[in-house]
């Protein structure tokens, strides 16, 4: 087989940049390790920035994240078990949209099917060859049968544990990491959201987030230990680490239970390869980078990656010369880093740290203050987390 660009992982960036490559007329094979039913159900991300609605609606997959998005216009810090409002909008003029990052997966799967572009599941043993030659190629398994693909360029968007960023020389990517001392332990509930916009709680037993899937589904986070064994998280414990953490001073009792449907563990970390690309194989996405999930900027990231991406593939299928593609990795690392330092910092104001002290908990909560009592600190919020245009 033979293909323009081989994709490796239909998460977000895989199947996002196979679509914007036929919108282009670009020829692309995505090659998937998990069945469509797992990769359609995996619960993750769910914040999508006004660039990446914009993005999904322009490319035409964006009639039903329309239909079905909760737009929010706001968000609310909560810390010493009082509320402040970051007005999104009024600040920025933008907004963001929760719609669940399967959803967005589901959407982008249907469009590739409908027009009967391939796209193959359970691709086993996938292994990369000829990266620094003019066609790499692509070898797997399926069904037990050898396949194979020789490709132009390959887009490794196979995600944080992938076999892409490992099939680049030791020596040739630098690597920047930082591991944190806690986890989030995140559910899906039957029960209506805490508010109609995100709370993000301060507490000194711990951090919480409660944000929503629909008007009849919350997710919640609890910041937990990085070993946390879910077996001693049965429901009534995790209820009533909400309703501590998320306490409002006035006694209003906004957690609202309902039977829980998943329960996960998340490590955090903040992780950035660079260049992300090696010979013609380009990294985009979680492939490349991590970011704490703090900042709700993962899924974003990865989109923005592979929106320049495919910029740069156009002018390299029109012209053949590497160029473009090269700047690409510039122009990429230049928001992921903006990216890490915004949720490196939402997560230090915001998350217990074990070994601080009485001085750096104050400092913690002096800066919580500045950030929401003055328009300076929400205006670098807000323009963060609504996310930086997309030049
Ligand atoms: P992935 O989604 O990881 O996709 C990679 C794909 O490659 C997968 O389908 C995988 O099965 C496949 N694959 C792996 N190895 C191979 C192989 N060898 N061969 C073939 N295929 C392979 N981001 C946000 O923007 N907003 C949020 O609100 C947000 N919240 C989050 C909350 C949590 C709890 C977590 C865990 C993450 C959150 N994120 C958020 C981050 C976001 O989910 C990720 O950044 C996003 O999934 C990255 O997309 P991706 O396509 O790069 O990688
Ligand atoms: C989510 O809705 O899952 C979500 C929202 C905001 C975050 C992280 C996760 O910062």
């Amino acid at each position: 087989m033979r293909t323009q660009v081989g994709i490796i992982g239909a998460g977000p960036a895989g199947l996002l940049l196979a679509h914007l490559l036929h919108r282009m007329g670009i020829e692309s094979v995505v090659l998937e390790a998990r069945s469509r039913a797992y990769v359609e159900e995996r619960i993750r991300a769910g914040l999508l920035e006004q660039g990446t609605v914009d993005i999904l609606t322009e490319s035409g997959v964006g009639e039903r994240l329309h239909r079905e998005g909760m737009r929010h216009d706001g968000l609310e810090l909560r810390f010493d078990g009082e509320s402040h409002r970051i007005d999104l909008h009024g600040l920025t003029g933008r907004r963001v949209t929760i719609y669940g990052q399967q959803e967005v997966v589901k959407d982008l799967i249907a469009a590739r099917l409908g027009y009967g572009a391939p796209l193959i599941f359970e691709a086993e043993d996938v292994t990369l060859g000829g990266l620094t030659e003019d066609h790499p190629r692509i070898a797997w398994r399926e069904g037990g049968e050898p396949r194979s693909l020789t490709c132009d360029i390959i887009a490794g968007c196979d995600g944080f544990h992938g076999v892409c960023r490992d099939s680049i020389p030791a020596g040739e990517l630098r690597i920047y990491e930082r591991v944190y001392p806690f986890a989030w332990l995140g559910i899906l509930a039957a029960a209506p959201p805490a508010s109609h916009e995100l709370i993000y709680a301060r507490h000194q037993r711990g951090f919480a987030l409660a944000t929503m899937r629909s008007p009849t589904l919350s997710r919640m986070y609890l910041q937990c230990r990085p070993d946390e064994d879910l077996a001693e998280w049965p429901d009534d414990r995790i209820w009533e680490e909400l309703h501590r953490r998320l306490a409002r001073r006035d006694g209003v009792q906004q957690v609202k239970e309902g039977p829980i449907l998943q329960k996960g563990v998340t490590a955090m970390r903040s992780f950035v390869a660079e260049p992300m690309h090696h010979g013609r194989l380009f990294l985009a996405g979680d492939a490349a980078h991590i970011v704490p999930p703090t900042g709700a900027k993962g899924m974003n990231l990865a989109v923005a990656d592979v929106y320049y991406l495919a910029q740069a593939l156009k002018e390299f299928c029109r012209s053949g010369n590497m160029a473009a593609l090269k700047d690409c990795s510039d122009r990429c690392l230049a928001r992921i880093w903006k990216a890490q330092r915004f949720s490196w910092w939402m997560t230090s104001m915001l998350h217990r740290f074990d070994d601080a002290d009485a001085f750096e908990h104050r400092v913690q909560v002096a800066e919580l203050s500045y950030v929401c009592g003055s328009r300076a600190g929400m205006m670098t919020l807000a323009e963060n987390y609504v996310g930086l245009p997309l030049d």
